[in-house]
């Protein structure tokens, strides 16, 4: 049966959120996973088109709409049937297309299950914050680049391969830049921790905690502007430059900054 397509931002009843229920299928994407327990998404996580995933994107989280395209088109390409015109969420685990090592919430492939919540990995991430109410450009960044030496060291030791190069970066600087945008200000990069973790804890917009989506669509610009921000508050940002092949800082800030918008040409 076709799935029915998400609501309108005015038709959005956030208090309508529920777990997933045996049969429904879920991502190693917290923000995703959680627009299906909302309902913006299919519920069941099934037969996704580019438009549903795109008016989910940016009616619900007001994310600009050709960033929404190509996050959509990404993800009907990792649906293992080529002609396929949808995706299910169990599609995007598929490892080396988007999903990569060094996840924020989720362990690496080599360790066996990288796609559901893996609450110890994410208390090791998150404890990064402290006592601190609001995430900045330096703690943020901290907490991403630690994963980056505790998955690689976690790699060395049980002899597996780890891969972390330019692509692996942009999606993780990527990723860490969306929920700022998205859940705080793409300004300033400040969201609330608590908002951090009520959506990768329960997979739920903090709706019921005051977030409301942001009032303008959050473009490139925006995306750029936190990833430079992110990339200059990390300490160790030579030792990375150099991890992923690259010689100097500035050669990684503009890999990850100017690589954006080429990898939205491709996809
Ligand atoms: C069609 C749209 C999207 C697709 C297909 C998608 C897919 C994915 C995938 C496959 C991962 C796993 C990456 C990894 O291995 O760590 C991921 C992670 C993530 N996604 Fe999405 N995503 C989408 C949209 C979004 C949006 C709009 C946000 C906004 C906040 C978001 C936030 C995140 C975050 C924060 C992570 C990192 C989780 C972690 O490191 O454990 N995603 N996404």
């Amino acid at each position: 049966m076709a799935a029915e397509s998400p609501p309108n931002q005015a038709e959005i009843d956030w208090t309508k959120w529920r777990r997933p229920e045996p049969g429904e299928v879920r991502s190693p994407c917290p923000m995703l996973n959680s627009l299906a327990n909302h309902g913006v998404l299919p519920r069941d996580g099934k037969g996704i088109t580019k438009e549903m995933a795109v008016k989910a994107l940016t009616n619900a989280i007001n994310l600009d709409v050709e960033i929404a395209k190509f996050f959509a088109s990404g993800a009907i390409a990792t649906n293992p049937d080529a002609h396929a015109h949808s995706f299910d969420l169990t599609h995007v685990r598929q490892h080396g297309l988007i999903e990569h090592d060094v996840s924020l919430t989720r362990d690496d492939i080599a360790f066996g299950d990288n796609n559901t919540f893996n609450p110890e990995i994410w208390k090791s991430v998150v404890g990064t914050y402290g006592d601190s109410k609001e995430t900045n450009f330096a703690l943020a960044s901290e907490a991403r680049y630690n994963r980056v030496i505790a998955c690689k060291k976690a790699h060395e030791a049980a002899d597996k391969e780890f891969i972390y190069g330019i692509k692996e970066a942009i999606f993780s600087y990527g990723e860490t830049a969306l929920l700022m945008c998205l859940l705080g200000d793409p300004k300033d990069g400040k969201i609330p921790v608590e908002y951090l973790r009520i959506l990768v804890e329960e997979e739920r917009l903090p709706y019921e905690e005051g977030w409301r989506r942001v009032a303008q669509p959050v473009t490139q610009k925006d995306m750029k502007h936190i990833v430079f921000n992110l990339i200059h508050a990390n300490e160790h940002k030579s030792a990375e430059a150099s991890e992923i092949g690259l010689g100097t800082v500035h050669a990684l800030q503009n890999a990850v900054t100017s690589l954006l918008p080429s990898y939205c040409v491709i996809m």
